[in-house]
């Protein structure tokens, strides 16, 4: 991570091994306006920008465009709604393949992002995205295309990792290849003074469930945890002021927050509070951050249960339970109960709601959730064995 000033530089070693082959990150206040020199020295011409009518006019986005990047062609894929979706991808793929673009810029929040790492990718394999996207097909994972990725709010990592999420109605699809890790992720937390209370919360709280369940993930390392627990000690300091009384020093920690669990979980991936949330996402609308942390505190108790008899961590349980120990006392809490209380405390206060009836959902939502949380992948990857009982128990207790 480079300060303001500083040339791009790869992130050294201190960043360990798992990220070598990671975008090259240039942090700081202002080191958007180094877009035009970074995309010179990857020769792009031609870009496929994707950003959002929000964050192209709140960021400054369209001057920068206008005044800086006038030697490039720059079409811009926008209108598009929250959350990546498979037509959003393919009219992306189809726009980079007929303009030729070279390069693909994405700035925005986990949407743009998303988007445009799956249209930089799938632009440059054969055939329809579709296929895939619900990988009927394997990626070869050739991309060729520059991809550059600015965020604007300070969530979701996408940034820093090698996945993208893609809804097909309303069901949570992702790519996962090597081949999705930006070339270059400049992370101005500028970008993110304009953010509304509600959008800081919701993608403060992403950041905070990714450092969580990254730190608990049965895939945890030494470095990816030390990661983790930097973003969610960054995030608990600093989340309540980044709403209330944000200041360039607050939203640069949440930005550097977000930024270490996107490392974090490029390297473990999420759990179990991330798998029950693309439901709660795709078919109520619920925004991401926001649905994960609706039962991630909930999560913690349940975690912290672990017995041999349903570690999935093979480090063992006694493993897990001291890892969820020193989870608690990064929260600040002495037990598991007093840690799910602190979260809940903390949405609150962050004007989020913490029951899914505030949302508007019932018991057959619930249960709808239920049939749609069990991605394996994700549940697989979560310490203690997750069944649909202890599910239900978990979602009738924020009911
Ligand atoms: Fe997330």
């Amino acid at each position: 991570v480079t300060g303001t000033g500083a040339p791009p530089a790869r992130t050294g070693p201190r960043f360990g091994r798992a990220l070598a082959a990671g975008p090259r990150v240039c942090f700081g206040a202002g080191t958007v306006l180094r877009l035009p020199e970074l995309l010179a020295s990857r020769r792009a011409r031609n870009v496929l920008l994707v950003c959002g009518e929000a964050a192209y006019e709140a960021c400054g986005i369209r001057r920068l465009v206008g005044e800086r990047l006038g030697g490039l062609r720059v079409e811009r894929l926008g209108g598009f709604s929250a959350n990546p979706k498979l037509a959003d991808v393919e009219r992306g793929v189809e726009l980079a393949r007929r303009e030729r673009t070279d390069t693909v810029l994405a700035i925005g929040g986990g949407t743009a992002m998303d988007l445009g790492k799956s249209i930089a990718v799938l632009a440059d394999e054969q055939g329809d995205a579709a296929s895939l996207v619900e990988r009927s097909r394997p990626l070869t994972g050739r991309r060729r295309r520059g991809l550059v990725l600015v965020p604007t709010t300070a969530g979701t990592g996408s940034e820093v990792t090698r996945f993208a999420v893609v809804y097909v109605d309303g069901m949570k699809r992702s790519l996962d290849h090597p081949c999705l890790a930006a070339d270059d992720a400049v992370v101005d937390p500028e970008l993110t003074f304009s953010m509304s209370p509600r959008l800081t919360a919701v993608t403060g709280m992403d950041a905070l469930s990714q450092g969580i369940e990254s730190y608990w993930c049965i895939r945890s390392t030494a470095e990816s945890r030390r990661r983790a627990s930097r973003a969610v000690r960054l995030a608990l300091a600093n989340l309540e002021a980044a709403c209330s009384r944000p200041t360039p020093r607050v939203r640069r920690e949440m930005s550097l927050a977000a930024l270490l669990a996107g490392q974090a979980i490029d390297v473990t991936r999420t759990t179990a509070a991330h798998a029950v949330s693309y439901p709660l996402t795709g078919c109520y609308g619920i925004p991401h951050g926001h649905a994960c942390a609706l039962t991630l505190p909930r999560f913690f108790v349940f975690n912290a249960g672990v017995s041999a008899a349903d570690v999935q961590d093979p480090r063992g349980a006694g493993f897990v339970r001291a890892r969820m120990a020193e989870l608690a006392s990064l929260v600040g809490a002495a037990t598991p109960q007093a840690a799910c209380a602190r979260l809940e405390a903390l949405l609150g206060r962050l004007g989020l709601e913490t029951r899914l009836s505030e949302l508007g959902l019932n018991g057959e939502d619930r249960e709808r959730v239920i049939a749609l949380g069990f991605n394996p992948d994700r549940v697989g990857n979560n310490p203690r064995r997750l069944t649909p009982q202890h599910l239900r128990g978990i979602l009738d207790s924020v009911r």
